[in-house]
């Protein structure tokens, strides 16, 4: 089969998995993008954790705080921070081995939270600096260590101890019609692919826009405080998109995704939207990741309930070419990016997707690919059809545990290139390589607004 004409990676043609692209082609303008020159700098190892440099200004500019500061202190109280990392005066460090590097916290605008230093750091694997191998990992976390929550309840909210587990399914001992099809049998066929049981993703969110009214993007409850997203579905300069917290709604519990589900869904308003300092909407959509506060907690019930965020053993065993994840949404394969000629499906979908090695993913584009990004698909030769295409952005890449008997979101819906064509996969956001970033940014310090 004929490769479709190869596009340049600046002309990243954006996915909108529910987008078929290909169709729509004409219509998409691309970026574009000034060749940055080459600088000829040195690549930190392990993610800038011996960084011991001066650098002291942030990639949005701000100066770093003294590490000494009293609300700094304060912040960094249960970080677990390495206590080799020597934490001089207010100097970029990495002292909770984030995968982004070496960062500080800043003021702005009065609150004090964290954004990172502007430092190269070398390629690493995806799972971070002393990884062993799959089966060592697979063994451990089979004997199962004692399972610890990954955020404090005070910033993050309720939900984590008892995320995974679905009201209708798991706390029933039931499991959903394709579940067994998932991660070990590499091979099995899935009987009904497309809709999706009620209740069998109780963590999925419909972002809506509130004028006008339209659907946005998926999103997922990953407690009854916090939305995740990926970062394009607020912010995307290219296409005069930039949402502000008065813009989006949230909608909780759904399944049906045109009528309004009286009793049963839950619309959220939203106060506050952070998109990783990271994210790279002009070139590769790196650090494609925005968290959303709700206004007010959620109630949990059978339909809401959030998901998990991996752990380092959880992703270290979860993570391996050829386990397949599950990626839900109501974005159709036939539908246009666009959202003003785009037609939801009628109930939520789902599809299983194997995880694809990085080098193949790699090779399968034009597109700078990091270590933020997996890729997920059917192979040209795996002799199923690979509907990448089918699901919404922002919406979860998610996997059952079965050590926990819980489910965990791995990846964000983030881009492709067209869909369904032989040997171009989906790609999602790492959520394993965001954990710290979200542990530290939810944790903002408000209104001291003594300077
Ligand atoms: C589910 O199964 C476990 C172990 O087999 C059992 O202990 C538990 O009571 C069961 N729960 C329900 C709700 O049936
Ligand atoms: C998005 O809008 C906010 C104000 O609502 C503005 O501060 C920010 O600079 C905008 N971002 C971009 C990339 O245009
Ligand atoms: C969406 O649905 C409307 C009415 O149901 C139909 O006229 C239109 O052709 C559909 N659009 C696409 C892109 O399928
Ligand atoms: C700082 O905190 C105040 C109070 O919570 C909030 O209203 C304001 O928007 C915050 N400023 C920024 C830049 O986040």
């Amino acid at each position: 089969m004929m490769e479709p004409t190869s596009k340049p990676a600046a002309v990243l043609l954006l996915f909108l998995l529910h987008s078929c692209v290909a169709n729509h082609g004409e219509d998409f303008v691309p970026p574009t993008v000034a060749t940055k020159p080459h600088k000829p700098i040195l690549c930190l190892p392990n993610y800038g954790i011996e960084y011991n440099g001066d650098l002291s200004v942030t990639i949005g500019g701000h100066t770093c705080l003294p590490w000494s500061l009293p609300e700094v202190k304060t912040l960094s109280r249960d970080k677990e921070f390495i206590s080799e990392v020597q934490l001089q005066t207010n100097k970029c460090r990495n002292p909770d081995g984030d995968y982004e590097g070496p960062w500080c916290y800043v003021r702005i605008a009065g609150n004090i939270t964290m954004d990172y230093c502007d430092l190269q750091l070398c390629d690493a694997p995806l799972l971070g600096p002393e990884q062993t191998t799959v089966t060592e990992g697979r063994e451990r976390s089979v004997l199962g260590q004692a399972r610890k929550n990954l955020f404090s309840p005070r910033t993050f909210g309720q939900g984590e101890d008892d995320c995974g587990q679905r009201p209708l399914f798991e706390k029933k001992n039931k499991t959903d019609a394709n579940e067994a099809c998932m991660l070990f049998s590499r091979w099995c066929r899935i009987i009904q692919d497309d809709d999706a049981e009620v209740a069998s993703a109780p963590w999925q969110v419909m972002l809506y826009r509130r004028s006008p009214q339209e659907f946005l993007c998926g999103a997922s409850l990953i407690s009854d405080q916090w939305i995740l997203t990926a970062a394009h579905c607020i912010l995307y300069p290219p296409w005069n998109k930039n949402f502000t917290v008065s813009d989006i709604l949230g909608r909780l519990g759904k399944h049906r995704s045109t009528m309004f589900e009286r009793g049963i869904e839950k619309i959220v308003a939203i106060d506050e939207i952070i998109v990783h300092p990271k994210y790279n909407w002009k070139e590769n959509l790196n650090c494609d990741i925005a968290l959303l506060h709700m206004r007010r907690p959620v109630t949990f019930t059978d339909k809401i309930h959030p998901i998990c965020l991996p752990s380092k053993p959880v992703a270290k065993f979860l993570m391996s070419e050829g386990f397949k994840g599950r990626v839900t949404g109501w974005g159709s394969l036939k539908e246009s990016w666009n959202p003003a000629v785009r037609n939801l499906t009628s109930v939520l979908q789902q599809i299983h997707l194997p995880i694809v090695d990085q080098n193949i993913c790699r090779s399968s584009t034009s597109v700078k690919i990091t270590d933020n990004m997996f890729c997920a698909g059917y192979k040209p030769d795996d002799n199923h059809r690979g509907d990448a295409c089918e699901g919404d952005s922002g919406g979860p890449f998610v996997m059952k545990y079965p050590a926990e008997n819980r489910w965990y979101q791995i990846g964000i819906v983030s881009w492709s290139e067209g869909c369904d064509r032989d040997g171009k996969y989906g790609f999602y956001t790492h959520l394993f390589r965001m954990t710290k970033w979200i542990g530290k940014v939810i944790e903002k310090m408000r209104g001291s607004d003594d300077e």
